[in-house]
Order: structure tokens, then sequence, then C-alpha cells
């Protein structure tokens, strides 16, 4: 089984999400139960040279707006695959690596690109694997190629829908100037006199997925389906949900290099100092009784912000602590800033992006918020659950299909869950947490039911591998 792996941004390489973690952690998992599998993705300014191990192709001759342009395309196996990064400054070299008007460009950009790449490597994949709406344009473009392209006629696409807000919209009449002058392909894109690269994936690709069964239902319903409920609903037949696995040779508390201490379900008495290493990073008094409340994000209405800003009083009334990493959306930012200003002793802010602090939060909490008004599948409740931090989540996508609530009868469960979006629900979850934290028997063992459960990669790679031989027997 020979699979591309496309994506616009992927661990070590470029990550504003989760995203990069999944695209960076797939094709290794694939490898390691035996499918060639390689990854294919931009290389922007963000990139770091080490990770660059050497050229792979001087000169990518392809042409781009009816004239001949020249890509470099580097090699690395960094993520632990073999990596293929396509190097177009004009294209990638920006201030950060979305934001831009013209964004359906750059991305349809590196699609071309990396077509052109795959066609100058020889021999076809079988799979083409596409995610966001990023990599729409590619599952129109092998959609309408297999008839004309004896090289294209056996490969088949998969399109892993991550997030359907993001859409990738622009003007259709742009769709000809970036090679898709077809009607066939045209319709594709077509949506609400827009084009639409997110429409285009789903309404091209062979097979469909997405990053929790949860997240595959919800995306059915208006509420979630932006639009293209519809679509997803007449293809349902071709969707399928896998959850997200973890890479544990990065977020592993038995050999995080990160942390002060190392600790595991067997011993966790080294996330004491942890915890003790996180007040004294975020400069607060260290009182290790007080829990301490978890929060690593983006800082975009999809968490769930506003619901923490309703609680934030009553936590910090409660004598707990919460830190807070996050960067996005001003108004979020300036929240925490205020918050950490009202209450110094209780509440430490990062703003911004770091990865060292993300390990250093997820070991040294007691909880992990993360209340999202939707999450396709969310990574951070995952990552909790190994670091021995209790997840308080609400009940959507894969938020709902990875956290169990705890139950006091039976011991089983691996953190607490609400439904309805409200802060009056999302506290009662928070008091249940705190009341149990004050009983070491019963939190010891949500600690030790979550560090046990192997969300690895292993078992998401094989459902994949299923997907794909399944996509190749259509
Ligand atoms: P999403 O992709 O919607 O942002 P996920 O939970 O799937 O949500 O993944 C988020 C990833 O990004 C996790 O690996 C998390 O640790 C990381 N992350 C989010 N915000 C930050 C930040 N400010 N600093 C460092 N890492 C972050
Ligand atoms: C998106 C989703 C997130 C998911 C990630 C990786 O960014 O918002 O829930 O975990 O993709 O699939």
């Amino acid at each position: 089984m020979r699979v591309a792996v496309l994506s616009s941004e992927a661990v070590p390489y470029s990550k504003t999400g989760g995203l990069a973690d999944v695209a960076g952690a797939l094709p290794k998992a694939l490898r390691e139960i035996g499918a060639d599998a390689l990854l294919i993705t931009p290389c922007y300014l963000q990139t770091k040279g080490e990770y660059l191990w050497k050229t792979a192709i001087e000169d990518l001759v392809l042409r781009w707006r009816g004239v001949p342009y020249k890509a470099k395309v580097f090699y690395s196996e960094a993520n632990g695959s073999p990596t293929f990064l396509i190097d177009a400054p004009e294209f990638f070299h920006r201030d950060s690596i979305y934001g831009y008007r013209e964004d359906y460009e750059r991305f349809a950009f590196f699609n071309h690109a990396a077509l052109v790449l795959l066609k100058r490597l020889g021999d076809p994949v079988d799979i083409v694997h596409l995610n966001d709406w990023h990599c729409g344009f590619a599952a129109v473009k092998l959609a309408h190629l297999r008839f004309w392209d004896p090289f294209w006629q056996n490969t088949r696409t998969v399109f892993s829908i991550h997030n359907m807000a993001y859409q990738g919209g622009f003007g259709a009449g742009e769709l000809w100037e970036l090679g898709f002058g077809s009607k066939f392909e045209q319709d594709h894109f077509a949506f609400n006199g827009f084009a639409s690269a997110m429409k285009g994936g789903l309404s091209a690709a062979d097979m469909l997925s997405t990053v929790s069964p949860r997240y595959g239902y919800e995306i059915q319903q208006p509420e979630n389906g932006y639009g293209l409920d519809w679509l997803v609903r007449a293809r349902s037949g071709r969707l399928s949900g896998i959850t997200n696995g973890v890479d544990y040779e990065v977020w592993n508390p038995e050999t995080d290099p990160v942390l002060a201490a190392n600790y595991s379900f067997r011993d966790i008495s080294g996330k004491r100092t942890c915890k003790r290493d996180l007040l004294e990073k975020f400069a607060l008094p260290v009182d290790l009784d007080r829990p301490v409340f978890g929060i690593v994000t983006r800082l975009t209405a999809q968490k769930g912000i506003e619901l923490i800003q309703q609680v934030a009083g009553d936590l910090v009334g409660m004598g707990a602590y919460i830190v807070a990493l996050g960067s996005g959306e001003n108004s979020y930012e300036e929240f925490f800033q205020r918050l950490r200003n009202a209450a110094p002793s209780q509440v430490g802010v990062f703003s911004g992006y770091n990865e060292d602090l993300a390990h250093t939060i997820e070991a040294g909490a007691d909880m992990f918020l993360m209340p999202s008004k939707f999450e396709p599948c969310g990574l951070n409740q995952m990552y909790s659950l190994r670091y021995g931090t209790v997840p308080i989540v609400r009940a959507v996508g894969g938020l709902d299909d990875t956290i169990t609530n705890f139950d006091r009868v039976t011991g089983q469960g691996n953190g607490f869950k609400f439904g309805e979006f409200s802060a009056h629900s999302f506290l009662e979850k928070i008091y249940e947490a705190v009341f149990a934290y004050a009983e070491p028997e019963a939190w010891r063992r949500i600690q030790i039911n979550g560090m046990t459960e192997d969300n690895s990669w292993q078992n998401a790679a094989r459902k994949y591998l299923a997907l794909y031989d399944h996509t190749l027997a259509l």
C-alpha cells in the first residue's frame, strides 16, 4: 500500500493546531504497520532549517497561472516518515502560516506542486490522503485527471475533515486561473455562488473520513455542517469517523524531557514535583494542596472560552489556581490578562504559543478544562489523560468519544463531562471534580483510569489502513 499524506501543516515542520500533530504522526504510524507512507507539506519561513535534511529536487518545474514556475523540494524524515517539503518562497515564506486573503491560491498551488512532485517521484501511489480544505483542490484534480492521464488511473483519494468551520471560500471566477477549467471540476467547488475548497474535497474524494465518530454524526446536522451538512449526509455511506491517536513518543510523562520529574501510573509522585515547577514557572505561591486548572488552547470561540470567562470567578473564589496558555483572538487574550491582574496569586497566564509550556501545564495541572462549543477530535484531553490530569470537557465531537464520566460506584470513568453549553452545567462538573479531588483514593483511581488508556496511533493507523483497502476495492 503506497500512501501520500498531504497536509498544510505537520509536526515538527510547522504547527498551528492539532492537524499538525496528526499529519506528523500518521505517516510514521502507517509505516510501522507496513504501509509505504510519505508526507508532503509546505516549507514555511517558520520551518526550522535543522529539519530540512537535504534538497530532494532543485527544480520542480510546473505551470502556474499560465507561466512556468520553479519550486524546490526538501527531504526530511524528522517526523519519522519520508517527507517532501515544497519550497516556494512567494507562497510560503510569510509572517504566519495562514491568514492571507489569497490563502486559497497558496494552497491550490501546494496541491498542484504536490501532484507534480508525486508524478516526478515515479510509481503512482495507491492512496492520496488529503486533509481539510487546504487539500480539497487535489481531490478535485485527481477525480478529473484519472480520466485523462493513465498515471493517475488507479490512484484513489481519501479526504479527512478536521474542522468544518474553515472552508477555504473564494470567488468562483478564480477557478480557471487556478487550473480548474472544466465544468466537471468547477461543479465540485461551486457553493452558493462562490467556490469552496472544502466542498471540492467533500464532493470529489473517493472516500471521506473525519477525526471522531461523534463529529461524523454532528457534521450531518445543520448546526455543525456550515451549509454542507446535506452533502455529508448524501455521502455518509462513504464517511467514517476515526479518532486521532496520541504520539506517545512526544506526549509521555515517563520520558518527557521538558518535565521537572518523570512519572508514570505505577509511581505518580513525580507529578507533585511538576506541579511545584508549574506554579514556580508562573510565579505563583506554591500551595500544592490547592487544585490547579490547566488550559492550553487556540483562543477562538470554538473552544468555549466564553464559558471559561463565566466560571473563572468561581474558580478563583474556591481558592483554586488557573494556569492558561493560549493565543488567538485579542478579546480572549485581554480577558486572561485582566483575570491575572485581578488575582495575581492564583492565576498564571502566557499569551502566545509555547510547546514546552504546553507540556509543563499538562504535567503540573490537576485538571484540564475543555468546554468546547464543538470539537472534531481534540488532542489535549487525550494528552491530559496520559499525564494524570483529569479532563473536564463538554460532550461534543471527539471529547464525547474519548472522555467518560467518573462513576463512584463502579470506579470507572476517566474524567468529567457536561452536555448543555452553559456556565451552570460546566460549574456542576467542576464542583464534582473538586469534590473527587478532595478524596485522594477516588482521585488516584480517575488518574489511573486515564493514564492506563491506550490512545496510541497504532489503533487509528490500522483503521486508516482498512479504510484505504476499502477505498481501493470500490
Ligand atoms: P485544535 O487543533 O482545534 O487547536 P487540538 O486539541 O486538536 O485542537 O490540538 C491542539 C494542539 O495545539 C495541541 O497539541 C496543543 O498542545 C497545541 N496548542 C494549542 N495552543 C497552544 C499554545 N498556545 N502553545 C502551545 N501549544 C498549543
Ligand atoms: C482540528 C480540530 C481538532 C482536531 C484537530 C486534529 O484542528 O479543531 O478538534 O483534534 O483538527 O484532527
